[in-house]
């Protein structure tokens, strides 16, 4: 019962206990708006009337709104808000097609573009289109969820469908997808573009690593299936490509049968070392648990303090073990699925795992509950963290993949000095090995087969020029990023963002020919995605 209390609390301290302390600044920031300059929407030839009225134009299925463009106008980043054009609400995948052909009908003469919209959980306009077109890709109808059961199941969904969907659907029939992210509303389409990294990448790779076949609509308005043996490059290109290539409009899902619970568990460290020992450890062995992920805990005037009390009182903790100031602990977070006729079993193969670990004892916690609520757990936060106002503030964050050759000198560096603390949101760390994983797709790794998500999720309030503070923590990020740089850490961000186009090219490195020729074929007007900054229409592709 006490561990229950303690995941609950700490279900919380995810998406951070600690915002409530922000709680009185909140409502100052609701209306925070900022437009990039010299991006005036500039239809040079056309006027914006004759734009609309061609568009109206369309024979579809579904409707475009003209109105109601500015829900579109952000994202979870809450940093950048760029006014569409239109919204195109498409029914079928051919009402996406023909507005791609449209607007490259409309060829040079004007600035649109078009950017398919997910969720809008991107973090710096990536979903958004200065004067563009977004899709709403949830509005599309097809195909209709199915799933197939059999020896090797999949289930094809839209590429506008929410993960958390998915999963309800394969539970009934006792499936689910392999590989996760932490938060579950989030769509196909919007982490395929990504990778799709979670807890569960260790064993099967991300999401694109999951995934049979696809439906692409191209920037030249094609639609193309595509596969490993079907217009492969394509196929590839599209997984991890930033949107770049085409919209996913359908995508086959691999899946394995679902268990019904999970053993959920934390272990505490003090010691980075013996952390990041034991987490490769667990990542290697071929008898370990379904889930790995870790986090650091950082406040260097006490928050172990209020960790103590999510301890059981029948296990005091010797104050003296954590009392010091400064002192950093690190979280290792293991999940264990199983089915309630196997407790035994399972009880017995994860006190064999964790006897070889060498965390501090006493710090163990461990908690039962179902699948879904296990991989649904971050929305519970986000229901929590929108009463009090807190969801929809700006989150600077940042996601880096370090190779595991250099994890100590980032930490020492990053956790020892740049930060004093984790207030402002978790920081996750964990290690993922690649050498299985599929490198044809356009996801960029660092070159080690093992390296280490590191994610700084912060939140932060504009309005504050504090600690917490929008400034600050920007600050603090580009000291980290900064630090990597000149370190020569051979990092790559995830979800990535630049703002020059030798960021991206420093970012791709031998592999930016590839996906510069790629765009070339699929979308030689650069009509497609342009928050992503990396090309732009009118400009030459090189
Ligand atoms: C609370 C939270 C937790 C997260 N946890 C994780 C995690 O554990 N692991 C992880 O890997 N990521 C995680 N993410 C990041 C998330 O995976 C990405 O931000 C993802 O892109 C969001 O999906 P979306 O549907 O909201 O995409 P959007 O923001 O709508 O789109 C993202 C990008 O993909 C493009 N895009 C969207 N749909 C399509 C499509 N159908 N075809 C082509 N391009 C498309 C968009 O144009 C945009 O450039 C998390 C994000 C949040 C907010
Ligand atoms: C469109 O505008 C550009 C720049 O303003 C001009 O060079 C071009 O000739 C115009 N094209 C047409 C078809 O009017
Ligand atoms: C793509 O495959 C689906 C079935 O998975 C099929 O219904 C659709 O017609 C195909 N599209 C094209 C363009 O071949
Ligand atoms: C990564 O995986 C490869 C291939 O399975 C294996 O040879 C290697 O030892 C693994 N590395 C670690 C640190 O687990
Ligand atoms: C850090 O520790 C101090 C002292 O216990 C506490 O008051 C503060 O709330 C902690 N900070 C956070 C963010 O929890």
């Amino acid at each position: 019962m006490l561990s229950c209390k303690f995941f609950r609390q700490s279900a919380e301290m995810l998406l951070k206990v600690f915002l409530v302390l922000l709680l009185n600044l909140a409502e100052h920031n609701i209306n925070h708006c900022s437009y990039l300059p010299h991006a005036t929407p500039d239809f040079t030839n056309l006027s914006s009337l004759e734009l609309v009225s061609s568009l109206k134009k369309l024979n579809l299925n579904g409707n475009f709104d003209f109105e109601n463009t500015r829900r579109v106008a952000n994202d979870f980043g809450n940093r950048y808000h760029f006014l569409p054009m239109a919204v195109l609400l498409p029914k079928t995948v051919s009402d996406i097609s023909t507005t791609i052909k449209h607007v490259i009908n409309m060829g040079h003469n004007s600035e649109l573009t078009v950017t398919a919209r997910g969720h809008g959980h991107s973090l710096q306009g990536q979903s958004q289109s200065h004067g563009g077109i977004v899709i709403s890709m949830e509005s599309l109808e097809e195909p209709k969820m199915h799933v197939h059961t059999g020896e090797q199941p999949y289930v094809d969904v839209s590429g506008g469908e929410l993960w958390i969907n998915i999963l309800h659907e394969t539970l009934k029939q006792g499936l689910s997808p392999k590989s996760w992210t932490d938060y579950l509303y989030l769509t196909v389409g919007g982490t395929l573009s990504n990778a799709g990294i979670s807890g569960q990448a260790f064993r099967y790779g991300p999401q694109i690593n999951n995934v049979h076949r696809l439906e692409i609509v191209t920037g030249k308005g094609d639609i193309l299936n595509c596969s490993a043996k079907e217009n492969a490059d394509l196929f590839y290109g599209v997984l991890g490509g930033l949107g770049q290539f085409g919209i996913i409009t359908r995508a086959r899902i691999s899946l394995e049968p679902a268990p019904r619970s999970v053993k959920w568990i934390r272990v505490l460290y003090s010691d980075f070392n013996l952390f990041t020992k034991d987490q490769e450890q667990l990542i290697s062995s071929d008898i370990s648990f379904d889930y790995i992920e870790g986090f650091v805990i950082i406040n260097r005037t006490g928050l172990i303090n209020n960790w103590r009390s999510t301890f059981s009182p029948r296990e005091p903790l010797q104050a003296s073990q954590f009392s010091s100031e400064g002192k950093t602990l690190y979280c290792l977070e293991m999940a264990k699925y199983f089915n309630p006729e196997d407790g035994n079993i399972i009880n017995q193969e994860t006190e064999h795992l964790l006897s070889k670990l060498n965390y501090i004892s006493h710090t163990l916690f461990q908690s039962e509950v179902s699948y879904v609520n296990f991989l649904n757990r971050v929305h519970l936060s986000e229901i929590k963290l929108r009463e009090k106002g807190l969801w929809d503030v700006p989150h600077p964050w940042l996601n880096l993949l370090v190779p595991k050759s250099k994890i100590y000198s980032f930490a020492e560096e990053v956790f020892g000095h740049i930060l004093t603390d984790t207030s402002n949101g978790p920081i996750l760390i964990y290690p993922v090995n690649q050498s299985r994983w599929n490198h044809k797709t356009s996801m960029v790794t660092p070159s080690e087969d093992v390296f280490y998500l590191v994610a700084f999720l912060t939140s932060a309030m504009p309005s504050s020029s504090g600690s917490d503070g929008l400034e600050n923590i920007l600050t603090k990020n580009k000291r980290i990023l900064d630090f990597c740089e000149m370190a020569k850490l051979g990092a790559k961000q995830y979800l990535p963002h630049f703002d020059t186009q030798d960021g991206w090219r420093a970012h791709f490195g031998p592999r930016w020919d590839v996906f510069a020729r790629r765009k070339l074929t699929y979308d030689p007007l650069s009509i497609l995605t342009p928050g992503q900054r990396i090309f732009r229409k009118g400009r030459a592709i090189s």
